[in-house]
């Protein structure tokens, strides 16, 4: 099972709603929150991403990379994310957010930065609903794909077998037609893609390629 979810980070902030009607083969729509602490950058917030919720066609897998997740994160399960996913570095208490994210009704993901080892997180595995392990450093779309992370995401990938547990394994940053099948090679199963998806004439091709990609046998 491969899925293909399609950041719009890279997409035209003022016309957002046309850009989510071009993804429709999309899984979900992968929607970046940053606050400018967390990471150097500023994206949108609550008000924001509902109204993206409203319109989108495809169901929302929320990153969020901000400070204060204790507080903010909730939020978006209320909302009615499919997915929210926080840095592990943002609470204190992992676990209690999961639940909770779980208790609204979302899926609960946790992020690992380049940085960030996997170690501590591999026996809470059933807490969560999803590993996104990130492929470069958050806070900025084009950045070039980071192989240096493939051995982490490979023994998050044989925890998660070991313990039989249904947890997504996600990888975003500089995965494009190359890079995809390097990350599906370690084990990923869940693709962001902002560029990728929206670089060119036709972002839906572009999911199509991307996962015909991913579901390729590897060589
Ligand atoms: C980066 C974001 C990514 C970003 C990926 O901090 O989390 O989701 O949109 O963009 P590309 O695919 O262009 O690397
Ligand atoms: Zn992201």
């Amino acid at each position: 099972m491969v899925r293909i979810n399609p950041s719009i980070l890279a997409a035209d902030f003022v016309n957002l709603e046309r850009d989510l009607q071009r993804i429709p083969s999309a899984d979900f729509v992968h929607v970046d929150v940053m606050d400018n602490h967390f990471v150097p950058n500023l994206t949108f917030g609550l008000q924001m991403v509902g109204r993206i919720q409203d319109v989108s066609p495809r169901p929302l897998d929320v990153h969020l990379m901000i400070e204060d997740v204790d507080r903010w994160a909730p939020e978006y399960a209320r909302l009615g994310a499919y997915s929210v996913t926080f840095h592990a570095e943002a609470t204190e208490r992992p676990v209690d957010l999961a639940r909770t994210l779980r208790s609204l009704g979302a899926r609960a993901g946790i992020a690992l930065k380049p940085g960030t080892a996997a170690d501590g997180y591999l026996d809470l595995l059933a807490e969560f609903d999803q590993v996104l392990v990130m492929t470069v450093e958050p806070g900025f779309g084009g950045q070039s794909f980071m192989e240096s992370t493939m051995p982490k995401l490979q023994r998050v990938r044989e925890a998660v077998d070991a313990a039989g547990v249904d947890v997504w394994l996600q990888v975003d940053g500089g995965v494009d037609l190359s890079t995809i099948t390097i990350a599906r090679d370690a084990g990923a199963d869940t693709f962001v893609a902002g560029s990728a998806v929206y670089g060119g004439a036709d972002p839906d091709l572009r999911i199509a390629e991307l996962r015909a990609a991913a579901t390729g046998h590897s060589h």
